[in-house]
This record gives C-alpha cells, sequence and structure tokens, in this order.
C-alpha cells in the first residue's frame, strides 16, 4: 500500500470516475479494488462466445442523459450508437406500445380518439375516484389514469415487480403515470441517448487507461487475509472511496437496509429475431417475469458480426433480496429511510474516507446520475484528501 494514493473500493461507474478524475487533476497513484471477478459494477457487459451479442450481465443498461458535464465527459471514452430506447408491452394476447400513448389508448379502446378526446376519456374515467383517497397502489392507479388502462398496464406488471398484490402495495409507490397524448414512444424524453459503440467494458476499460491506475479484482475490502483490507489501509492512513453498502461497512450495527433483485433466466432461440424489439414486457399476472430482454436487438449496426440464426433473451424475475442477494433497487421504506440516516451520520465521522455511488448511498441512481455524483464528490470531498 505505500505506493499507493487512494484506494477505491468498488470498480463501478463511481469508483472508475473518481480513479480517473484523481489521476487526472492530482497526479494520485490509485489502487480499485472489486470483488466480483470484472470491472464496471452493474454496468458490466460481456460478448457472448457462440453468438457475438453482448449480453448485459446485470440487466440491460441503456445509456441517456441531459448533462451536458457528463455527456461531455463520457464521450472522453466511448463514441455512442444511434440507438433510441423503446418498449413494448404484451397484454391479452396483443402487443401494445409503451409508455401508454394515443397509440396505445387508440388500439386499447378500438378508437381513432384525437388527442383532446383521449384526454376528455381519460379525465372521465379517472374522475370516478375523484373523491377516494388512495389507501393503496390498486385505488391510487385509479384514480391516477382510470381503471381500464390501470388494470391493463399497470396493476399486474406492477404486482410482479414488488411480489405482492397492488391492493396490498403502498400508493405511494406511483405518484404519476404520465400519459402521451401523442404517439410519441420514445421511452427516454433526454438530450442525449445511445449505447457505447464498442461495449460498455471496453469504455470502461479506457477510463483506467492511465499506467498510474490499479486494478485488483476478486478482492473483499473487508477480507483481513489480503493486504489492501479495511484495517490495514486505514492503519497506513492512506484515503478511501468506499463504494460498496453502506450497512455492510458498518457490520450492520443499525439493521439491514432493504433491497429488490432481479433474477435472470436465459433463453437461445434458433432465430434471427425472437421479438423484433429489445425489450417486451409482460402486463399480465399469467406470465411470471417481468419483462424479457433481447440483446441483438440493442445493437442492430452490429448485425454482421452476430451468428445467423441465433438469438439470445433473458426473462427478469423480480423479488425482495436476501443478504448474498444482488442489491438492485433500495425498497426505501420509511424505516429505510431512518436506518440510512443514521449509518449516513455515521459514514460522516468516518476519517478519510468518502462514501459514494448507488450502494454506499442507498440510491437508485442511473449511470449518467452517478458519474455526475461522482465527479462532484471527487471536487468536494476527495481532492482535499488527496492534498493532504
Ligand atoms: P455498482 O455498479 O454497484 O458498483 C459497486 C461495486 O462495488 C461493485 O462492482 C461491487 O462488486 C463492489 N463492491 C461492493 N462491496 C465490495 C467489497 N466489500 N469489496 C470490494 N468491492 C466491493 N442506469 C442507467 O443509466 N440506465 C439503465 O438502463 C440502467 N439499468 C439498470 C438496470 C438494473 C437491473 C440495475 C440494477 C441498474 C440499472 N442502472 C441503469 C443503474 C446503474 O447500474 C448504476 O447507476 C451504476 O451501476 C452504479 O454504479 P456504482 O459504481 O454506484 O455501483
Ligand atoms: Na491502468
Amino acid at each position: 500500500p505505500n505506493n499507493t494514493d487512494l484506494v477505491i473500493v468498488g470498480a463501478g461507474l463511481f469508483g472508475l470516475t473518481v480513479a480517473q478524475q484523481a489521476v487526472e487533476h492530482a497526479g494520485a497513484r490509485v489502487h480499485i479494488i472489486d470483488v466480483r471477478d470484472h470491472i464496471g459494477g452493474n454496468a458490466y457487459s460481456y460478448f457472448d462466445d457462440e453468438t457475438g451479442i453482448e449480453i448485459h450481465k446485470y440487466g440491460a443498461h441503456l445509456f441517456h442523459t441531459s448533462n451536458r458535464r457528463v455527456w461531455e465527459y463520457v464521450n472522453r471514452f466511448t463514441e455512442f450508437t444511434d440507438y433510441v430506447h423503446r418498449v413494448y408491452t404484451t397484454h391479452n394476447g396483443e402487443v401494445f406500445p409503451l409508455p401508454i400513448n394515443l397509440g396505445t389508448i387508440n388500439q386499447f379502446f378500438h378508437a381513432s380518439y384525437t388527442p383532446a378526446e383521449a384526454k376528455r376519456l381519460i379525465e372521465e374515467q379517472a374522475g370516478e375516484y375523484a373523491d377516494i383517497t388512495p389507501k393503496n397502489l390498486d385505488e391510487q392507479g385509479k384514480k391516477l389514469i382510470g381503471k381500464p388502462l390501470y388494470e391493463a398496464f399497470i396493476k399486474n406488471y406492477t404486482g410482479k415487480q414488488w411480489q405482492t398484490d397492488p391492493a396490498e402495495l403502498p400508493a405511494s409507490i406511483i405518484r404519476r403515470l404520465p400519459m402521451r397524448y401523442n404517439y410519441n414512444n420514445r421511452y427516454f424524453k433526454d438530450t442525449w441517448e445511445g449505447l457505447p459503440k464498442d461495449g460498455y467494458t471496453a469504455w470502461f476499460e479506457k477510463m483506467i487507461a492511465d499506467p498510474r491506475i490499479e486494478v485488483s479484482l476478486g478482492v473483499d475490502f473487508f477480507d483481513e487475509s489480503q493486504p489492501l483490507n479495511r484495517k490495514a489501509i486505514q492503519a497506513a492512513g492512506i484515503p478511501v472511496v468506499y463504494t460498496g453498502p453502506i450497512d455492510r461497512y458498518f457490520d450492520y450495527d443499525l439493521g439491514e437496509l432493504k433491497w429488490r433483485t432481479v433474477d435472470f433466466k436465459e433463453r437461445r432461440y434458433d432465430e434471427d429475431d425472437h421479438f423484433g424489439c429489445p425489450v417486451m414486457n409482460y402486463a399480465d399476472a399469467d406470465v411470471p417475469y417481468t419483462r424479457a430482454i433481447e440483446f441483438r436487438n440493442f445493437n442492430p449496426e452490429r448485425a454482421e458480426s452476430y451468428k445467423p440464426g441465433k438469438t439470445v433473451v433473458w426473462e427478469e424475475y423480480s423479488r425482495f433480496a436476501r443478504r448474498g442477494d444482488e442489491p438492485y433497487y433500495p425498497i426505501n421504506t420509511e424505516d429505510d429511510k431512518n436506518i440510512y440516516a443514521q449509518y449516513q451520520a455515521k459514514a460522516a465521522l468516518e476519517p478519510n474516507t468518502v462514501f459514494g455511488g448507488r450502494l454506499g448511498t442507498y440510491k437508485y441512481y442511473d449511470m449518467h446520475q452517478v458519474i455526475d455524483t461522482a465527479l462532484t464528490a471527487y471536487d468536494e470531498q476527495v481532492a482535499p484528501l488527496l492534498r493532504k
């Protein structure tokens, strides 16, 4: 450790961004450790041997942002394709476009409503619940968009995400259900979107190409039998950026923060194209998974490099995470928020240590948000530690 100026726990986008900044701005010698056998954290992807298809190991990752600083930053390390994200859903044996838009509404009601007519209809259907104070998600959904659309497109999908009957879920899970009264089914509203031209991992490798950044994989910060463990690093007085779970850092002293996880089931089809799109949601309860991802359709520009007549699909099954599962989506009950606030107060007192990223701050962040918070954390919290 004595030739290291900064140790970063976690080679996800938060850790990689801080490492890159520390070298660029402070000429620091950085050592990144990760317990996994690859860099990139949850945004990691690999190219499938059999088919040449890029597979996002921890679920589909689409890059999108309206933040100019982040867009300019990421473009230093990769070009982006012109991919535009669109999602479809299967309900009752029919395929509809999402998010719910005029195309969805007209197909569902077998109608040719104009924007104004559709708006009037939905207001009328939602209006039936105007006097109700929603006690659960079911009532909230009906009050927001009326019973027919809520029950077709939201109810069972959300029930599968939470593995809970929507009548038992708190109304607060969904605050808004925006409707589009036009035919725009572009999923994200951000200024920029796309996928890294040569894949996610090529992008991440470029961020840490500088020889002053060293990476050790398969290394757990809490494993005292390896040299870069917490005790050894703290004893040596080396600053730490910690992007692992904050409750784990404090030995779960104040309780465990709760997460949802997703299990993936892979299917291979002897076809060039199974869905005709990258993401097919399943709105109904009879299909046990929430959605299926067909990875080759994220990168149609690579058609030449794919093995013909083969495609890879991952079905997603959502459930509550237990310790040892991959934590994906913070559940964030009032209880969780309280516990997190207490851990956060402890973290603020931890000398020479900066907590960041989605696990270190118990927040759902998209990639662009993680990069933005990492750039800021470098300037405000990490740079001062390196100057000492
Ligand atoms: P992570 O990527 O989780 O990295 C943290 C790293 O720390 C991990 O590699 C972990 O192994 C390591 N670590 C933890 N504990 C230890 C330890 N004790 N010792 C050593 N290493 C440790 N964002 C988008 O912008 N678009 C999307 O479409 C999108 N889709 C998503 C889909 C899913 C299913 C999920 C879960 C997330 C998605 N995201 C998406 C969010 C994106 O994954 C995150 O914003 C990003 O990965 C967060 O980076 P991070 O560095 O904070 O955390
Ligand atoms: Na390097």
